[in-house]
């Protein structure tokens, strides 16, 4: 297993062991406000491979590179005003833009699958500080073997990989606990790339202008959202109205549903109704209940505003035929 460095105890020892180790082209799993990643080199392609490998992620599917702030990001991206705009309001944050790549940008092709645009985040916390010590942009999936649920703590992480994984910052759990939204600006256009941990009501404010969604059965955007994904081992069962026996119920707003007494395990993603707590609950509770061996898995219908748009994105994913 990886040695799990909490970050709380010495936070400089720990980064220094993380620096020595991507030095060397060992990935690291770090946290970030949104889920951990799996940190490399963004300029070293033995070590962005690296990440392919142990993630057993296709290599069409490019990775975010993640910057210490926009000063950084501007030497490797080409900003217009309104990606600007939208970078000063939410970075650091949970919010990912593709740009166009600057020529003279030492990311490698590998980490952007070999496209002429990157995405690209300015994450808090520790990331931030990591960022900062390493100096040099990290490409950071999501630590979490291709295909499966986005890890949101430390032990999550070493336990997806095993062996495979020097190390893991640990850092807490995740604090918004879905992955970061991504939107990509093409002429006066926003466009949502993937709903995440940013509602996109609020980039809709600070720009004033609309952020377009894809349109049903339109061509996949980010190449890395694939129909399947997000999957826990069980069968997932959505807008359940009532939970089989032996079933394990994810409910939401502390509404009960019939059959609870005979479900294996009833969770509420947030009895209070708040769509942020039942965010950062959603990956951690997706693991639990598929640590029973329930049968399947039932989730009560979450509603679709704010942070609901990402929580049902994910859900679709959880329950889409697998393959
Ligand atoms: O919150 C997050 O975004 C986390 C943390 C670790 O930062 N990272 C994450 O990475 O979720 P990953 O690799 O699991 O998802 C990245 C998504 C993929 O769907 C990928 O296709 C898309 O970002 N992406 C990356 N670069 C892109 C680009 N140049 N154009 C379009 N999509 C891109
Ligand atoms: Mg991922």
């Amino acid at each position: 297993m990886a040695e799990i460095l909490d970050t709380r105890a010495d936070e400089t020892a720990a980064l220094t062991r993380a620096c020595e180790a991507l030095d060397r082209g060992v990935p690291v799993a770090i946290p970030t406000e949104t889920v951990y990643g799996l940190a490399a080199d963004a300029t070293n392609p033995q070590a962005i491979a690296r990440i392919y490998e142990m993630k057993g992620r296709p290599r069409f599917n490019p990775l975010i590179c993640h910057m210490a702030d926009l000063a950084m990001a501007e030497r490797h991206a080409i900003f217009d005003p309104l990606s600007r705009t939208i970078a000063e309001a939410f970075w650091p944050g949970p919010l990912t833009l593709v740009l166009p790549i600057r020529p003279e940008s030492a990311i490698h092709p590998l980490a952007r699958a070999g496209l002429d645009t990157v995405g690209i985040r300015v994450p808090t916390g520790i990331a931030s500080d990591l960022l900062s010590a390493f100096g040099r942009p990290l490409a950071a999936p999501s630590a979490n073997t291709s295909g499966r649920i986005s890890p949101t703590t430390a032990r999550h992480v070493a336990e997806d990989f095993g062996a495979k994984l020097e190390l893991v910052l640990d850092g807490g759990p995740a604090t918004v606990g879905l992955e970061s939204t991504i939107v990509k600006v093409e002429g006066e256009t926003i466009r949502l790339l993937r709903p995440g941990g940013l509602d996109a009501a609020e980039i809709e404010r600070i720009t004033g202008r609309p952020v377009i969604r894809k349109e049903a059965g339109a061509a996949i955007e980010a190449p890395g959202m694939l129909a399947s994904h997000y999957a826990p081992d069980a069968p997932v069962r959505l807008g359940a109205s009532d939970v089989r026996p032996g079933e394990v119920l994810i409910r939401f707003g502390g509404k009960a549903l019939p059959g609870e007494a005979e479900a294996a395990l009833v969770l509420d993603l947030s009895p209070a109704g708040d769509l942020a707590e039942a965010a950062t609950n959603l990956f951690g509770y997706m693991k639990q209940a598929d640590a029973t061996g329930a049968s399947s898995i039932a989730f009560s219908q979450i509603p679709m505003t704010g942070l609901g748009e990402a929580i049902n994105d994910r859900l679709q994913r959880a329950a889409a035929p697998r393959g």
